[in-house]
């Protein structure tokens, strides 16, 4: 099948390389000139384990291709489907769909016989109609139809979520639509995933919903987590017992610092824009942003109090610095909280992350990167296991910072807090 692609992010290109890599022929655009021209020489602008593999492959057999013309790549496809970011609008919590809506309005222009159009960036429920009315304005209903098909992949584990989904979920009620997208899913299908056809408005509620859930999970643990603190029980042992019941399932119940990445803090928001709109109140789901914004707050009266509240000259080595392992995604990670704050305090802050220097920074004076582990480390006084990557999880805290007297906040419970005793490391972990 010829597919376009329109926005080469972290959904658009991983969809695009995985399709092309399932034999069809794929062309991805982007208005990000650089971008493009990177990609066509085998330069990947985002870090995803694998992919960069995969893109060269494909790139090399002709299969995937890259254009900022988009007249070229809507003519030669006859599905399209739209990856274009959703961020929050700024002083607001809706989403901001102008990215969105210039590529409906843009791409209406060029569609010359039946297209699918299908969005996968994750647009407010009702926002499928809108886009059909836009495209309506010009050209006649029997020349295309729009679908919804929100992704689910998870930065880190992109290939893997695309290619063996938990389900695919399509939104559309016309037939033929439903029987293509279904034809181009078929490889995926035949592996035993479950494929689910609902209304575009379902299929757009889903998708917030789900995200909006799986923060929610996260926040509970949190909460239950502090409440562990104060009683010296411990999060792990709660974690376990709870997730052995099939009905609450044993995911997303890892305490850690606040949700962030480019989904759960704008979906959150962002459905219950929606749902004001449509005069419902989601109080579960405000709770769980009013908590996740409190959490900075949590985790750094923790660190002062592990600091014996002396922050000032105080040097604090932030493992890790993204949301999440596996990525060098910083959107709303909560390292773009916490580092700020203890900087503000006088802390002077190295960090290391496996994803490189963060932008982010730049602009504090006393908060430097640095390209290995062990100088970060070295006469540190506070070292923080912010994000759990691989290579975190076996140092010798005591060989590397080759000082007495300094601790280690575990923000991922990824150490044994037996060993750190043994070792007679000041260690604290979470809900723990
Ligand atoms: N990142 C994730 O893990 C993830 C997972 C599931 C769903 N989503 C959703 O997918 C969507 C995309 O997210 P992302 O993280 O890939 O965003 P991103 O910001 O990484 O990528 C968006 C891309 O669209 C391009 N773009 C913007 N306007 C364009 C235009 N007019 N023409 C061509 N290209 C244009 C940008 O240059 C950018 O490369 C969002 O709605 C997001 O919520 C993201």
């Amino acid at each position: 099948m010829k597919l376009c692609i329109i926005g080469t992010g972290y959904v658009g290109l991983v969809t695009g390389v995985c399709f092309s890599d399932l034999g069809n022929n794929v062309i991805c655009v982007d208005n990000n000139i650089n971008k493009i021209q990177n990609l066509k020489k085998g330069i990947i602008p985002i870090y995803e384990p694998g992919l960069e593999e995969l893109v060269k492959k494909n790139y090399k057999e002709n299969r995937l291709n890259f254009t900022t013309n988009l007249k070229f790549a809507v003519n030669n496809s006859n599905i399209i489907f739209i990856c274009v970011g959703t961020p929050t609008k700024k002083n607001s919590y809706s989403a901001d769909l102008n990215q969105l809506y210039n590529v409906v309005k843009s791409i209406r222009n060029y569609i010359n016989k039946f297209k699918v159009i299908v969005t996968k960036s994750t647009v407010p429920l009702t926002t499928g109609d809108h886009i059909d009315k836009i495209i309506s304005q010009k050209k006649s209903k029997n020349l295309f139809s729009v679908v919804s098909n929100p992704e689910f992949l998870r930065e880190g584990e992109a290939i893997r979520d695309f290619m063996y989904p938990d389900r695919i979920v399509i939104g559309t009620n016309n037939i033929r639509a439903n029987n293509i997208l279904k034809n181009l899913y078929d490889p995926i299908i035949k592996r035993g995933i479950k494929y689910l056809n609902t209304s575009r408005r379902g299929a757009e509620l889903i998708k917030y919903a789900s995200n909006a859930f799986l923060a929610t999970k996260i926040s509970y643990i949190n909460e239950i987590a502090n409440l562990c603190e104060k009683t010296g029980v411990n999060i792990e042992d709660v974690s376990i017992g709870m997730g052995l019941d099939q009905r609450i399932g044993s995911r997303f119940l890892r305490p850690g610092p606040a949700f962030g990445g480019s989904c759960f803090p704008k979906d959150t928001r962002a459905i219950l824009s929606t749902a004001k709109k449509f005069k419902t109140n989601l109080s579960i789901i405000k709770s769980t942003i009013k908590s996740n914004e409190q959490r900075h707050g949590i985790l750094l009266d923790k660190i002062k109090k592990i600091l014996k509240n002396k922050i000032k000259n105080k040097k604090i080595t932030f493992l890790g610095v993204t949301f999440k392992p596996n990525t060098d995604d910083m959107r709303e990670s909560s390292s773009l909280k916490l580092i700020p704050k203890l900087h503000k305090s006088g802390a002077v802050i190295s960090y290391y992350d496996p994803s490189g220097i963060k932008n982010n920074f730049q602009k504090y004076k006393n908060v430097n990167f640095v390209d290995k582990i062990s100088t970060a480390c070295k006469n540190s006084d506070l070292i923080i296991l912010h994000t759990e990557w691989n290579e975190f999880k076996n140092l010798n805290f005591t060989k590397l910072v080759k000082k007495k007297n300094f601790a280690i906040y575990d923000m991922r419970n990824v150490y044994s807090h037996k060993r750190m005793l043994v070792n007679k490391i000041n260690y604290f972990g979470i809900g723990r």
